[in-house]
């Protein structure tokens, strides 16, 4: 397993300037801390990924973008391509958030085509899955957790896997304050693991990242990352909090 992996998910917040300044704030405080086991990555949205990623290029912080569609061009109004992402100095790509699945109505074979454009652009893809309040209450945890799996990653070859993490995010717990407990998340991510052993072999499949997101604050970061195959965090509302985020990070850096 190589670095844990912080990623901050900005969202539809931030003007370009906003974005500038936040970034700006992020870049000068790690540069300060120097977490050298972490791995960090921002995902601003799409109109202030150039200006953010003038801002980073002289530091080890990664720039994601949130979204992406399949094709690399087309008449497909309102879309960004990942070879446009990639353009612009995107190392990363969130694909599946739980908002693009149940807000935007991205179904899972739509995820598994974007996964495979934003692999053929160089892009690294951190794909997302998680169950809804309801599915998890009707005891459908592991079975969403896996048609969520199984479809994503059905078509990629098996050296592809490496290009890939893996997000936990139970709906119910984004946004909400509400994190899932430490047996819920390792039972996930260890559901997750086998999965990805047995699709991809132990040699790859142990080496994927699987991240945890949902409520990830400054104070439960670390109790988070202590829980067992739990290899970086999904950081949505406290990303948009300079200081918030870099104590993520510490927490994650002391591990
Ligand atoms: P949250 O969002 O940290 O605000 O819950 C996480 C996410 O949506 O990735």
């Amino acid at each position: 397993m190589t670095n844990s992996l912080v990623v901050g998910n900005w969202k539809m917040h931030g003007s370009r300037p906003e974005c500038s300044d936040l970034a700006r704030s992020i870049v000068q405080s790690l540069h300060e801390t120097t977490p050298a086991s972490v791995e960090v990555a921002i995902a601003p949205p799409y109109t202030a990924l150039a200006a953010v990623k003038e801002i980073l290029k002289e530091s080890d912080v990664r720039l994601g973008a949130q979204n992406c569609h399949w094709q690399d061009r087309g008449a497909f109004t309102g879309e960004v391509s990942p070879s446009m992402l990639k353009e612009i100095g995107c190392d990363y790509v969130i694909l599946g958030h739980s908002e693009r699945r149940h807000i935007l109505g991205e179904s899972d074979r739509m995820i598994a085509q974007k996964i495979s454009a934003a692999l053929r652009n160089g892009l690294r893809a951190i794909l997302c899955l998680g169950e809804t309040l309801r599915e998890r209450r009707a005891g459908r945890t592991a079975a969403v957790v896996s048609r969520q799996l199984r479809i994503a990653l059905k078509d990629l070859g098996k050296a592809a896997i490496h290009d890939i993490e893996i997000a936990y995010e139970p709906v119910w717990a984004i946004g909400t304050g509400q994190n899932a407990t430490s047996e819920q998340i390792s039972r996930v991510h260890n559901q997750i693991r086998n999965f990805l052993v047995k699709s991809f072999g132990a040699g790859k499949g142990n080496n994927v990242r699987i991240l945890y997101g949902g409520s990830v604050k400054a104070d439960n970061a670390a109790v988070l990352m202590s829980t067992p195959q739990v290899n970086g965090l999904l950081v949505g509302g406290a990303s948009l909090n300079p200081d918030a985020f870099l104590q993520i990070v510490r927490s994650v850096t002391k591990q």
